[in-house]
């Protein structure tokens, strides 16, 4: 039986809102007109386009419309995904009796995005995630002085990192990919660097994110997506954040003073970070020296046929949602959204407030201030080279 597939693009007109500009037309020569279970799979995994906001760039001095990308596969699993920091509004997967779920903290629409007290929700960071000591580093002898948005030190790309920019996007077949490039000095790195970020959807309702960027200078690139999870739901707080069981691993981790690692690398093994078998957040989280997760864990490494290493596994038990995460880096940080506020003034979507411990963020990644740190992992890309980051979330239940 052969099936002819035609995909017509119909680019959305700039000022229309909420246009759809992709449909998908399945032809097949065995049953034309009535479409087959197959054709009903593919339709599926069509990916939807509209418009979710609107951003005005202090750059150009114009209004720029958000587009937004919606991936979807016949489990009736969807991933949203925004223009403004090639971020994840949206994750819907089922639970056991197959009841959908958004499992992804975020924002209704771009005022919430925009708020100085967003924290980084499903976002694309860089150039450099996590932090840089004293925002500065040398390669090759010369010095670069980054900006300094948390106290002395440079957190997550600067000041107006990745997170807060426009990207370009394009679609292709059943992928989204969001393009982005970061000019030479901007927040004080060099050299151009261009960052291409492809995000799929496959019938395992595996959500694959490729990384990918390219250098004209020596430059440090430690891109991560910073998305919160809350597999009970995105709403449900801190009380079934501390039902989740999770698994990391890892076997050792990277103490840090003041979030800055120390430049030790230590076994987990005897310490509140030994998470090698399941432990109940309820239980976990108090024994950290500072009531949360915000840790970098090195990722066991194996020579695996894909080049991807499993970083940990997350099991909401009432709701049966399991989530594993896959990565080629050597890092994760785990972070519990310990400064996430505790009183209502983080509202999110559906009216609800997000607070401390409602979510968990396994952040995969180089180490933080590997740049600083010549026993940790090499950051510094080359011109010439490419960085290849892939991260992996696999969606399942468990009954
Ligand atoms: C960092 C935290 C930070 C959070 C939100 C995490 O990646 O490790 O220290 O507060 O992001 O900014």
């Amino acid at each position: 039986m052969s099936l002819k597939i035609m995909v017509y693009i119909i680019k959305s007109l700039q000022s229309g809102p909420a246009a759809v500009s992709l449909s998908v037309t399945l032809e097949c020569s065995s049953a034309r007109g009535r479409p087959s279970c197959c054709e009903q799979a593919h339709a599926k995994m069509a990916v939807e386009e509209d418009i979710f906001g609107t951003f005005f760039d202090e750059e150009t001095k114009t209004d720029v419309l958000v587009k937004r990308f919606t991936l979807k596969n016949s489990n009736n699993v969807s991933v949203q995904i925004i223009t403004y920091g090639a971020t994840i509004t949206t994750i819907n997967i089922p639970d056991k009796n197959g009841t959908l779920a958004d499992v992804n903290l975020g924002f209704d629409d771009m005022n919430g995005y925009l708020l100085s007290t967003n924290p980084y929700f499903g976002a694309v960071v860089g150039r450099v995630a996590n932090r840089i000591k004293g925002a500065r580093f040398s390669i090759k002898g010369q010095q670069y002085n980054v900006a300094a948005n948390r106290g002395e030190n440079h957190l997550h790309g600067g000041i107006k990192g990745f997170d807060k920019k426009i990207w370009a996007a394009n679609v292709e077949g059943s992928k989204v990919t969001f393009s982005y490039l970061s000019k030479d000095g901007e927040e004080g790195y060099p050299g151009d660097l261009l960052v291409n970020v492809t995000y799929s959807l496959s019938e395992d309702n595996e959500l694959v994110l490729e990384m990918k960027a390219t250098c004209t200078k020596p430059t440090p690139v430690n891109l991560t997506n910073h998305a919160y999870f809350n597999l009970a739901g995105h709403n449900e707080g801190a009380k079934e954040i501390y039902e989740h069981e999770l698994m990391l691993n890892a076997d050792s981790y990277t103490p840090a003073v003041d979030a800055i690692p120390t430049g030790e690398i230590v076994p987990v093994k005897g310490t509140p970070f030994d998470l090698q078998t399941p432990k109940l957040l309820k239980k976990a989280i108090p024994e950290t020296p500072e009531n949360g997760y915000d840790n970098n864990f090195c990722v066991i490494q194996k020579n695996t046929e894909n080049g991807l290493n499993l970083v940990g596994r997350a099991l909401h038990p009432k709701s049966g949602r399991v989530m594993e995460v896959f990565t080629n880096q050597p890092g994760v940080q785990l972070y519990t959204a310990n400064f996430v506020p505790e009183d209502d003034s983080l509202p999110g979507k559906g009216g609800c407030f997000y607070k401390k411990h409602g979510a968990f963020c396994l952040e995969t990644q180089n180490y933080p201030n590997a740049v600083n740190q010549a026993n940790f992992p090499n950051s510094v890309l080359l011109p010439g080279q490419a960085y290849i980051h892939t991260a992996l979330y696999k969606f399942s239940v468990q009954k």
